[in-house]
């Protein structure tokens, strides 16, 4: 991890889980199998792991009687291993490879706070008790496509991005918003002189209709229990019809704003990394066909479970409406 090479086409670059890591994971996975009676279909492997210890950090605070949506309550595939999840992450203010999880845990996330703010009736300052009071929590099952055509499903808790928008009251000019990560080039530069040099800190953006947009969910926690900081702790988006780099992680500032803002990616390579990035297996990424998608699992990533990929990552139901295509 010490020698990250960003290459200048700016390219995510797909790391594999190292054999040692896979090794721990597999055991880990089949002793939760043995644990759920080994049933992986059905419901037994989709059961919140809520009364459970976290399978990576038994210090996360397990989120007690959040009840999952039903609506979204399974995809068409299997849940994806906790751990694996937690171990294959991008996540560029702690290094550039797949494997930033122990370097993440740097990340400070005491007394965290969210500003929301510009084209709104009511800004707001945020801390992460006002979200758990004043907007039920849910859980949530997604599909997950990374823009690299790597793929998860995973419990997300948290609640509708439309809970914001109605207690800030975005004005008619509010087109657009804008999500802004923590940044603190003396915790969050990187392994690299390389990835110091990005233009930080991390941004994504959305227009407001699709922040509406049912689907559309800040996450606080994941597999029953709180964000562990390599996913993007304490807060995070999640928009699962979009490529993965949409959902901006750790998120301390919401900005409403009547023009398309400047996100991360886009501006490092804007043929490559489109304002709106939905998931389009018949639109190819000049380095990804996006016709297909392995789900993340044990060795090699030619091993993994390769599947279609669908459009709108399967949410056509919900967001086709939104677009031309
Ligand atoms: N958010 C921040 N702040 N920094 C990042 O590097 N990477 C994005 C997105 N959010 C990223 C981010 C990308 S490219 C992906 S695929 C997802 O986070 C990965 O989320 P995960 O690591 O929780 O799977």
């Amino acid at each position: 991890m010490a020698n990250i090479h960003i290459p200048k086409t700016w390219e995510i670059p797909e790391r594999e889980v190292t054999p040692e890591t896979a090794f721990i994971n597999r055991r880990r996975f089949l002793k939760s199998l043995a644990g759920a009676g080994l049933g992986i279909a059905g419901g037994s492997m989709l059961g919140c792991t809520s009364e459970s210890e976290s399978q990576i950090d038994p210090n996360l605070m397990q989120f007690e009687s959040v009840d999952r949506n039903p609506a979204f309550a399974k995809v068409d595939r299997p849940i994806t291993d906790e751990v694996l999840a937690a171990k294959y992450n991008n996540f560029y203010e702690f290094g550039g490879s797949k494997s930033i999880w122990e370097a993440a845990q740097a990340l400070p996330t005491e007394n965290w706070k969210v500003e929301v703010l510009g084209l709104v009736r009511n800004p707001r300052t945020y801390d992460l008790d006002d979200f758990k009071k004043k907007f039920p929590l849910e859980e949530r099952v997604y599909r997950f496509r990374c823009v690299e055509a790597w793929a998860m499903v995973v419990p997300w808790l948290g609640f509708p991005m439309k809970r914001i928008i109605d207690d800030v009251e975005p004005t008619s000019e509010a087109r657009y918003v804008r999500f802004i990560s923590y940044y603190n080039r003396n915790i969050t530069k990187g392994p690299g002189l390389s990835l110091s040099r990005l233009p930080w800190p991390y941004t994504e953006g959305l227009r407001t209709d699709e922040m509406a947009n049912e689907l559309a969910f800040f996450a606080i926690g994941i597999y029953g229990h709180e964000l562990p900081k390599q996913h993007g702790a304490p807060i995070r988006e999640v928009v699962p019809w979009k490529y993965g780099f949409k959902g901006a992680k750790s998120i301390v500032k919401i900005e409403f704003l009547n023009h398309q803002p400047k996100t991360f990616w886009n501006t490092l390579q804007p043929s490559e990394y489109g304002f709106e990035a939905n998931v389009e297996p018949d639109v190819p990424h000049p380095r990804w066909s996006q016709a297909t998608e392995r789900m993340i699992g044990h060795g090699p990533s030619f091993m993994w479970d390769r599947r279609d990929t669908l459009l709108y990552n399967g949410y056509a139901e919900y967001v086709a409406h939104l677009y031309d295509r």
